[in-house]
Protein backbone atom coordinates (compact mmCIF):
# COMPACT_ATOMS: atom_id res chain seq x y z
CA UNK A 1 0.00 0.00 0.00
CA UNK A 2 1.69 3.69 -1.01
CA UNK A 3 0.65 6.57 0.00
CA UNK A 4 1.38 9.88 -1.76
CA UNK A 5 1.26 13.45 -0.43
CA UNK A 6 0.94 16.44 -2.49
CA UNK A 7 1.49 20.03 -0.95
CA UNK A 8 0.61 23.32 -2.71
CA UNK A 9 1.88 25.56 -0.42
CA UNK A 10 5.09 27.95 -0.51
CA UNK A 11 5.93 27.48 3.17
CA UNK A 12 8.28 24.36 3.15
CA UNK A 13 7.65 24.22 6.76
CA UNK A 14 4.12 25.58 7.12
CA UNK A 15 0.83 24.74 8.47
CA UNK A 16 -0.30 22.23 5.18
CA UNK A 17 2.88 20.41 5.58
CA UNK A 18 2.38 19.51 8.85
CA UNK A 19 -0.89 18.18 8.69
CA UNK A 20 -0.29 16.65 5.19
CA UNK A 21 2.44 15.03 7.16
CA UNK A 22 0.67 14.30 10.15
CA UNK A 23 -1.88 12.36 7.41
CA UNK A 24 1.04 10.55 6.25
CA UNK A 25 2.32 9.62 9.33
CA UNK A 26 -0.58 7.72 10.52
CA UNK A 27 -1.10 6.12 7.21
CA UNK A 28 2.43 4.86 7.32
CA UNK A 29 1.93 3.87 11.16
CA UNK A 30 -0.74 1.77 9.80
CA UNK A 31 1.39 -0.46 7.09
CA UNK A 32 1.82 2.12 4.52
CA UNK A 33 5.05 3.07 2.52
CA UNK A 34 4.59 7.18 1.97
CA UNK A 35 6.01 10.05 0.19
CA UNK A 36 5.55 13.75 0.16
CA UNK A 37 5.99 15.91 -2.58
CA UNK A 38 6.47 19.84 -2.56
CA UNK A 39 4.53 21.34 -5.49
CA UNK A 40 6.41 24.83 -5.35
CA UNK A 41 9.82 23.32 -5.51
CA UNK A 42 9.04 21.59 -8.39
CA UNK A 43 8.98 22.77 -11.72
CA UNK A 44 5.89 22.03 -13.10
CA UNK A 45 4.19 24.25 -15.92
CA UNK A 46 0.73 25.07 -16.66
CA UNK A 47 -1.04 22.74 -19.22
CA UNK A 48 -0.51 23.74 -22.67
CA UNK A 49 -4.11 22.48 -24.34
CA UNK A 50 -2.42 20.08 -26.77
CA UNK A 51 -4.84 17.69 -25.86
CA UNK A 52 -2.34 14.89 -26.62
CA UNK A 53 -3.09 13.22 -23.26
CA UNK A 54 -6.60 12.80 -24.48
CA UNK A 55 -6.16 9.35 -25.43
CA UNK A 56 -6.97 5.84 -23.68
CA UNK A 57 -3.03 5.83 -23.37
CA UNK A 58 -2.29 9.06 -23.99
CA UNK A 59 0.63 10.56 -22.04
CA UNK A 60 1.51 14.22 -21.11
CA UNK A 61 3.87 15.51 -23.93
CA UNK A 62 5.78 18.24 -21.25
CA UNK A 63 8.76 17.10 -19.94
CA UNK A 64 9.24 18.84 -16.26
CA UNK A 65 8.25 17.61 -13.12
CA UNK A 66 5.15 16.44 -14.08
CA UNK A 67 6.56 13.09 -15.34
CA UNK A 68 7.30 11.44 -11.80
CA UNK A 69 4.12 12.93 -10.63
CA UNK A 70 1.98 11.16 -13.08
CA UNK A 71 4.16 8.10 -11.96
CA UNK A 72 3.69 8.71 -8.02
CA UNK A 73 -0.27 9.38 -8.87
CA UNK A 74 -0.82 6.30 -11.30
CA UNK A 75 1.27 4.17 -8.61
CA UNK A 76 -0.54 4.73 -5.69
CA UNK A 77 -2.92 3.56 -3.24
CA UNK A 78 -4.42 6.34 -1.90
CA UNK A 79 -3.37 10.19 -1.81
CA UNK A 80 -3.42 13.82 0.16
CA UNK A 81 -3.81 16.90 -1.35
CA UNK A 82 -3.15 19.67 0.35
CA UNK A 83 -2.88 23.41 0.26
CA UNK A 84 -3.75 26.54 1.70
CA UNK A 85 -6.46 28.83 1.30
CA UNK A 86 -4.94 32.17 -0.91
CA UNK A 87 -7.76 34.28 -2.06
CA UNK A 88 -10.72 32.41 -0.99
CA UNK A 89 -9.66 29.32 -2.93
CA UNK A 90 -6.85 26.82 -3.53
CA UNK A 91 -3.55 28.37 -4.52
CA UNK A 92 -1.70 28.76 -7.77
CA UNK A 93 0.51 26.01 -7.21
CA UNK A 94 -2.17 23.10 -6.83
CA UNK A 95 -4.83 24.47 -9.25
CA UNK A 96 -1.36 24.14 -11.90
CA UNK A 97 -0.88 20.73 -10.50
CA UNK A 98 -4.59 20.31 -10.88
CA UNK A 99 -4.88 21.61 -14.54
CA UNK A 100 -2.01 18.99 -15.32
CA UNK A 101 -3.91 16.13 -14.17
CA UNK A 102 -5.95 16.84 -17.35
CA UNK A 103 -3.91 13.44 -17.86
CA UNK A 104 -5.98 11.25 -16.40
CA UNK A 105 -9.14 11.68 -18.22
CA UNK A 106 -9.15 10.80 -22.00
CA UNK A 107 -11.94 11.48 -24.25
CA UNK A 108 -13.96 8.48 -25.19
CA UNK A 109 -13.63 7.83 -29.30
CA UNK A 110 -12.13 11.03 -28.85
CA UNK A 111 -15.66 12.68 -29.10
CA UNK A 112 -15.65 16.14 -27.42
CA UNK A 113 -17.06 15.79 -23.64
CA UNK A 114 -17.22 12.45 -23.91
CA UNK A 115 -14.59 12.19 -20.93
CA UNK A 116 -13.35 8.65 -19.44
CA UNK A 117 -10.91 8.19 -16.36
CA UNK A 118 -7.51 6.35 -16.40
CA UNK A 119 -7.32 6.29 -12.24
CA UNK A 120 -10.69 4.81 -10.53
CA UNK A 121 -12.21 5.62 -7.32
CA UNK A 122 -8.53 6.58 -6.13
CA UNK A 123 -8.44 6.93 -1.88
CA UNK A 124 -8.50 10.63 -1.34
CA UNK A 125 -7.62 13.02 2.04
CA UNK A 126 -8.36 16.60 0.88
CA UNK A 127 -6.26 19.18 3.80
CA UNK A 128 -7.07 22.63 3.63
CA UNK A 129 -5.27 25.32 5.89
CA UNK A 130 -6.48 29.14 5.80
CA UNK A 131 -6.14 32.14 8.18
CA UNK A 132 -9.96 32.56 8.88
CA UNK A 133 -11.01 30.59 12.00
CA UNK A 134 -14.03 29.66 10.50
CA UNK A 135 -13.71 26.37 9.08
CA UNK A 136 -17.08 26.58 6.80
CA UNK A 137 -15.91 30.03 5.14
CA UNK A 138 -14.92 28.28 2.15
CA UNK A 139 -16.81 24.92 2.06
CA UNK A 140 -18.25 25.99 -1.44
CA UNK A 141 -14.47 26.25 -2.49
CA UNK A 142 -13.14 23.24 -1.56
CA UNK A 143 -16.89 22.09 -2.78
CA UNK A 144 -15.52 23.03 -6.53
CA UNK A 145 -12.34 21.93 -5.77
CA UNK A 146 -13.15 18.15 -4.65
CA UNK A 147 -15.78 18.01 -7.60
CA UNK A 148 -12.95 18.45 -10.25
CA UNK A 149 -10.74 15.67 -7.98
CA UNK A 150 -13.90 13.77 -8.26
CA UNK A 151 -13.87 13.97 -12.36
CA UNK A 152 -10.78 13.27 -12.60
CA UNK A 153 -11.22 9.84 -10.55
CA UNK A 154 -10.07 10.47 -7.30
CA UNK A 155 -12.84 9.49 -4.38
CA UNK A 156 -12.47 12.05 -1.12
CA UNK A 157 -12.92 9.87 1.48
CA UNK A 158 -12.11 13.13 3.96
CA UNK A 159 -11.78 16.58 4.29
CA UNK A 160 -9.41 18.60 6.84
CA UNK A 161 -9.75 22.15 7.26
CA UNK A 162 -7.58 23.30 9.50
CA UNK A 163 -9.11 27.07 10.39
CA UNK A 164 -7.14 30.43 12.76
CA UNK A 165 -3.28 29.11 10.71
CA UNK A 166 -2.01 32.50 9.78
CA UNK A 167 1.12 31.94 11.87
CA UNK A 168 3.40 29.62 10.05
CA UNK A 169 3.86 26.96 12.74
CA UNK A 170 -0.26 27.06 14.52
CA UNK A 171 -0.70 23.32 13.00
CA UNK A 172 1.75 22.12 15.22
CA UNK A 173 0.25 23.00 18.27
CA UNK A 174 -3.11 22.23 17.34
CA UNK A 175 -3.66 18.90 18.85
CA UNK A 176 -7.51 18.54 17.76
CA UNK A 177 -6.22 19.21 14.09
CA UNK A 178 -3.25 16.68 14.19
CA UNK A 179 -5.48 13.90 15.84
CA UNK A 180 -7.86 14.29 12.89
CA UNK A 181 -5.42 14.35 10.38
CA UNK A 182 -3.37 11.16 11.64
CA UNK A 183 -6.78 9.17 12.01
CA UNK A 184 -7.53 10.06 8.37
CA UNK A 185 -3.91 8.86 7.45
CA UNK A 186 -5.07 5.49 9.33
CA UNK A 187 -8.06 5.52 7.79
CA UNK A 188 -6.98 5.17 4.52
CA UNK A 189 -5.64 1.55 4.84
CA UNK A 190 -9.57 0.71 6.27
C1 LIG B 1 -1.71 35.46 -0.84
C2 LIG B 1 -2.47 34.94 0.36
C3 LIG B 1 -3.84 34.87 0.31
C4 LIG B 1 -4.55 34.37 1.40
N1 LIG B 1 -5.91 34.31 1.31
C5 LIG B 1 -6.61 33.82 2.36
C6 LIG B 1 -8.04 33.73 2.29
O1 LIG B 1 -8.66 34.07 1.29
N2 LIG B 1 -8.69 33.23 3.37
C7 LIG B 1 -8.02 32.84 4.51
O2 LIG B 1 -8.68 32.40 5.46
N3 LIG B 1 -6.68 32.88 4.59
C8 LIG B 1 -5.95 33.37 3.55
N4 LIG B 1 -4.59 33.43 3.62
C9 LIG B 1 -3.91 32.85 4.82
C10 LIG B 1 -3.44 31.42 4.57
O3 LIG B 1 -4.49 30.61 4.08
C11 LIG B 1 -2.95 30.77 5.88
O4 LIG B 1 -1.87 31.50 6.41
C12 LIG B 1 -2.56 29.32 5.67
O5 LIG B 1 -2.51 28.66 6.91
C13 LIG B 1 -1.22 29.15 5.01
O6 LIG B 1 -0.91 27.78 4.93
P1 LIG B 1 0.62 27.30 5.01
O7 LIG B 1 1.13 27.64 6.37
O8 LIG B 1 0.59 25.86 4.72
O9 LIG B 1 1.34 28.05 3.93
C14 LIG B 1 -3.86 33.95 2.56
C15 LIG B 1 -2.46 34.02 2.61
C16 LIG B 1 -1.77 34.52 1.52
C17 LIG B 1 -0.26 34.60 1.60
Amino acid sequence: MKVVGFVGSPRKKGNTTTIVNEVLRGAGEAGAETKIFDLNALSIRGCQACYHCQKPDGKCIQKDDMTQLYDEVFTADAVVMGTPVFMLQVTGQTKIFIDRLFALLYLKDGQPGNFRNKIKAKKTVTVYSQGQPDAGAFASSFDLHEGVLAFLGFKVQERIVAGGMRAEDAARGNREILEKAYAAGVGLLK
